[in-house]
């Protein structure tokens, strides 16, 4: 891994992978909206901006070429398919056999086989209502977007992060297959962990074709659970 694109850079998550990312040597290159380039001022000439939405082909056509992975958050944003232009992009345009490691919560399913809390069902439910009438974001789009990635024959991982805090690390967090595994129940990661995870991902060929449900490795059901260290990455 020499060269890597973060798409969607200038968000905290982006910010974080980009730390972790230079912090580990690699060229890093990024896209954002024009408007947010000033928030990576202070990365310097540590990093190069491409300037523009992360669903806007040309942008990331330019973006990925030559990088041997790309980091994608993945935000739903308005009802104009935005989640699922970004994904459909990089798709197309990473080159062969780049490492594609896309971000989005819990509420994305690979195979049916999760099992969630009467609570998070609740809540996606209602939030993904009253954003899609507000025009705000359409979690919908979100699957659309996973669903294209895990029909895809690339080298991809879906990292589903829990619930985030602010904080120092804890450490790489832990993972299982499906949500309603008793490891994930403490549904808390630092959201520098997660970036943690995503650019760790980039180099574990074990988390290829995998949809991680990630949980902090120093939160209560992680601690209860350490002795299964096959899932620990
Ligand atoms: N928040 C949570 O609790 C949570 C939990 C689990 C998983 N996740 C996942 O984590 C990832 C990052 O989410 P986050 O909540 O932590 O936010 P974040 O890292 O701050 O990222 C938000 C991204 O969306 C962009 N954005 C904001 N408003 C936009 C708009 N109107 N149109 C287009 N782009 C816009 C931001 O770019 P600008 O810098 O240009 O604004 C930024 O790149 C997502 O994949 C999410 O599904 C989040």
């Amino acid at each position: 891994m020499r060269k890597i694109c973060i798409i969607g850079i200038s968000g905290k998550l982006g910010q974080y992978m980009t730390r972790h990312a230079l912090d580990r040597g690699f060229e890093v290159v990024g896209v954002c909206r024009p408007d947010s380039v000033d928030k990576l001022a202070h990365f310097g000439n540590r990093i190069t901006v491409f300037p523009g939405r992360t669903n806007d082909r040309s942008v990331i056509r330019e973006a990925v070429r030559g990088c041997d992975g790309v980091l994608t958050v993945l935000a739903p944003w308005g009802v104009e398919g935005y989640a699922s232009g970004t994904a459909q992009a990089v798709l197309d345009f990473a080159e062969p056999g780049a490492r594609l490691i896309f971000s989005c919560g819990w509420h994305i399913s690979r195979d049916g086989q999760d099992r969630y809390s009467w609570k998070l069902r609740a809540f996606t439910a209602f939030f993904g209502r009253i954003a899609r009438a507000l025009r705000f974001a359409d979690l919908d789009d979100q699957v659309e977007a996973t669903r294209r990635i895990f029909a895809s024959d690339t080298d991809w991982t879906v990292v589903r992060g829990s619930d985030l805090e602010e904080g120092e690390s804890e450490g790489l967090p832990v993972w299982a297959r499906h949500v309603g595994d008793p490891l994930l129940a403490s549904n808390l990661t630092r959201r520098t962990d997660f970036a943690l995870f995503m650019v760790h991902a980039l180099t574990d060929d074990r988390l290829i074709r995998e949809a991680p449900a990630i949980v902090s490795r120093a939160s209560a059901s992680a601690q209860a659970h350490a002795g299964r260290t096959s899932l620990f990455a």
